[in-house]
């Protein structure tokens, strides 16, 4: 029986999955906002933990709460998400998408690295979109004072998460906990988000074109049943893809690393 937590894990991607382990006879831990889908999650057997991921000091709460439930975690698995066309900044002041879909993966995976290391074979899986290039990050203005765009933002946080993916094995060189980027391509989701007319009706098309979200459960599954043994790797659903995706890449997660303690540090 594996101990597995899931951010995002009220729907999409992140449900789906934790049904499948649910029934597996696995401890899966939830997170998301939604009461009532953590509710019906919770009826299957999931702990659920309401908590708004985007505020810094929730991801502190949530790694101390589970942190005090479990005493080994064998995947931390972390897909939340939130589109927005319009620009929103977090109580924190930080930049709504930079703060749900980059901070706070970068905070739980630290918080939690005790809790994964007790485990026999842990892993940390951070869907997200590795092996596609992307824009640089936004150095001097990475809350997208100037020039937000919805899709600038998912860009430019999955960049981040590139980056934080080649952070976190140059900053734990020696743990067993394996780090994982996994691009699950276009799955017909919830799409969590507030959309203007034209870009709600773009996700309803390609939603009829993507993939069913049961098709990603099994290769999530295979890589929390059999972690990789490189500390790194990246995976376009099954198929490996090079984590890196510029020749600067080292340089790029190095600043980004620093830029983002500082940030933790300061607030923006
Ligand atoms: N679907 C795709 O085509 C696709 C493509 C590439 C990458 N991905 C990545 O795959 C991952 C999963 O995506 P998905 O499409 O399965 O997601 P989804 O169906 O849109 O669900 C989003 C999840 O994020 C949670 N969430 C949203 N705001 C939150 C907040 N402030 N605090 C805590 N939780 C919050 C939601 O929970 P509540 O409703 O409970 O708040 C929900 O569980 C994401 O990282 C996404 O970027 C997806």
């Amino acid at each position: 029986m594996k101990t597995i937590v899931i951010t995002g894990g009220t729907d999409g991607i992140g449900a789906a999955f934790a049904r499948h382990r649910l029934a597996l006879g696995d401890q899966v831990a939830v997170v998301g906002r939604d009461k009532d889908k953590g509710g019906a999650l919770a009826g299957l057997g999931a702990h659920f933990v309401p908590a708004d991921l985007s505020l810094v000091a929730e991801n502190g709460r949530v790694a101390v709460e589970l942190a005090a439930r479990y005493d080994w975690i064998d995947a931390l698995v972390m897909g939340a998400r939130y589109f927005r066309t319009h620009r929103h900044e977090t109580p924190d002041g930080f930049e709504a998408c930079f703060a749900l879909e980059y901070l706070s993966r970068f905070v739980l995976g630290r918080s939690l690295l005790d809790r994964l290391e007790r485990a026999a074979a842990p892993v940390v899986v951070n869907i997200s979109g590795p092996g596609l290039a992307k824009p640089e990050i936004h150095w001097d203005d990475p809350g997208l004072r100037r020039g937000y765009s919805g899709p600038a933002a998912q860009m430019q946080a999955g960049r981040a998460n590139d980056l934080l993916g080649l952070a976190f094995a140059a900053e734990h060189p020696h743990v067993r906990t394996r780090y994982v980027l996994l691009n699950p391509g276009p799955v017909a989701t919830s799409f969590a988000g507030e959309y203007d007319p034209p870009t709600a009706a773009f996700v309803e098309q390609m939603k009829r074109t993507a993939r069913p979200v049961a098709e990603l459960v099994p290769p999530l599954s295979a890589l929390i049943n059999e972690p990789p043994t490189a500390p790194l790797s990246a995976f376009a659903i099954d198929r490996p893809v090079d984590p890196h995706t510029t020749p600067g890449d080292a340089a790029a997660a190095e600043r980004l690393h620093r830029l983002t303690l500082d940030l933790l540090a300061t607030g923006r």
